[in-house]
């Protein structure tokens, strides 16, 4: 029998997000209904409310969520009722050239539930990124559940489902830091403090917190940063070169997403170094290099898909990590809120309050 639930719908472009009836049908083949038990509000369902992503109103909104398994459709086997799981939005296929050359991280063909969710009239919902969690329960294709170790708190669980993945994953996955490695980290949110995290998970020797804010560089200390640089003060890459013995770092990670810090993540890197673009910028953006110093500086321009993470492989190993105490993921939960606190936790986010506000059900 589909089911009724609260769920956080974005109504129309920049209406303000409201708490809504919607209906969970049952799982299909190869689809699960997840009790959501904890969902953290990132910058990419600000982004879907504005309009940003698509114009495919009304969204169900939420995406970086942890919860119990409910039931489970035909065929499902990997993951079953009373399983404890983090949604993830990379549910790989197997298939496409990226799966069939052993690189699923890549995935070009991941899927979602076949079914729709819908308000009660009828109206179908676009869940944000195949998800939608903002809500009591949701429907997502079982290959978006990922088992993990049940006696982690959902909230800080959730936060791996997107964001928090994404930094761990630009510093581990993406620009392979190594033990010993000099890291740069330009712009220190959620994202890039992840990444220092990951960083220090690492083995990196030396990690340097660049934003332009000087909370944020007090957060990134308690997150691993070894020397942290505020660029409206002073130059960055200046000041990365500096405490690089005058070189640049090995790795640069830009988490903001915007020309002028990828600049400075490619001059602050040294020669043969890698830069990891984990920003996500907006099309008008452009970049001018000289083809010259591009070539000349040689190493690695890579940007970061969600971390280039493979749920199955990640988020078990991070939540090990975690309960063994060698990664606060606790660390990124500013606070814990209720689904119709939503737009109040937007606002901070705008004014930069907070690292992860999280739903908690
Ligand atoms: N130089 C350095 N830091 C900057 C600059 C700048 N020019 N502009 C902004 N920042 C800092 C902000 O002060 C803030 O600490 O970047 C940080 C951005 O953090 P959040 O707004 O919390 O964003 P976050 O969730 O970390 O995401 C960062 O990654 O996934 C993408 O879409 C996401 O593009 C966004 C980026
Ligand atoms: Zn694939
Ligand atoms: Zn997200």
């Amino acid at each position: 029998m589909p089911q009724e639930v609260r769920g956080v719908i974005a109504p129309g472009r920049d209406e303000p997000v409201r708490v809504e009836m919607i209906v969970i049908p049952d799982p299909g083949p190869g689809e699960a209904v997840v009790k959501i038990q904890a969902c953290g509000v990132c910058h990419t369902d600000l982004h879907y409310k504005q309009g940003g992503i698509n114009d495919e109103f009304p969204f169900l909104l939420g995406h970086e969520a942890a919860g119990v398994v409910e039931s489970v459709g035909e065929g499902v086997t990997d993951v079953a009722p009373g399983d404890f799981v983090i949604l993830n939005w990379r549910a790989v296929c197997g298939r496409c050239r990226a799966c069939l050359r052993g690189r699923p991280w890549y995935c070009f063909d991941t899927h979602n539930a076949e079914q729709r969710m819908t308000l009660t009239d009828g109206t179908e919902l676009s869940p944000a990124l195949g998800i939608g969690a903002f809500a009591e329960k949701t429907l997502v294709a079982a290959g978006q559940c990922t088992k993990v170790d049940a006696s982690v708190s959902p909230a800080v669980a959730g936060l791996l489902g997107c964001g928090v993945m994404a930094g761990i994953g630009a510093a581990i996955n993406t620009g392979a830091v190594g033990r010993g490695d000099s890291v740069a980290v330009i712009g220190c949110g959620g994202v890039g403090d992840a990444a220092i995290a990951g960083s220090r998970l690492a083995g990196a020797a030396k990690i340097i917190a660049v934003d332009i804010d000087d909370r944020k560089l007090e957060t990134a200390r308690g997150m691993g940063a070894t020397h942290t640089v505020n660029s409206r003060a002073t130059d960055p890459v200046e000041a990365i070169r500096e405490l690089t013995g005058g070189f640049g770092a090995d790795v640069v990670i830009e988490a903001v997403g915007r020309p002028e810090t990828y600049r400075q993540a490619f001059y602050a890197r040294d020669l043969a170094g890698t830069v990891v673009l984990v920003g996500v910028p907006t099309p008008e953006m452009k970049l001018e290099l000289p083809l010259l110093d591009v070539f000349g500086r040689g190493g690695a321009l890579k940007s970061s898909w969600y971390g280039d993470c493979l749920p199955s492989r990640d988020f078990p190993m991070l939540i090990d990590l975690h309960l063994q105490g060698r990664l606060d993921l606790g660390a990124f939960v500013t606070e814990t809120i209720q689904l119709d606190e939503i737009e109040k936790a937007f606002e901070r986010m705008h004014h930069g309050d907070v690292l992860r506000s999280v739903v908690v059900l």
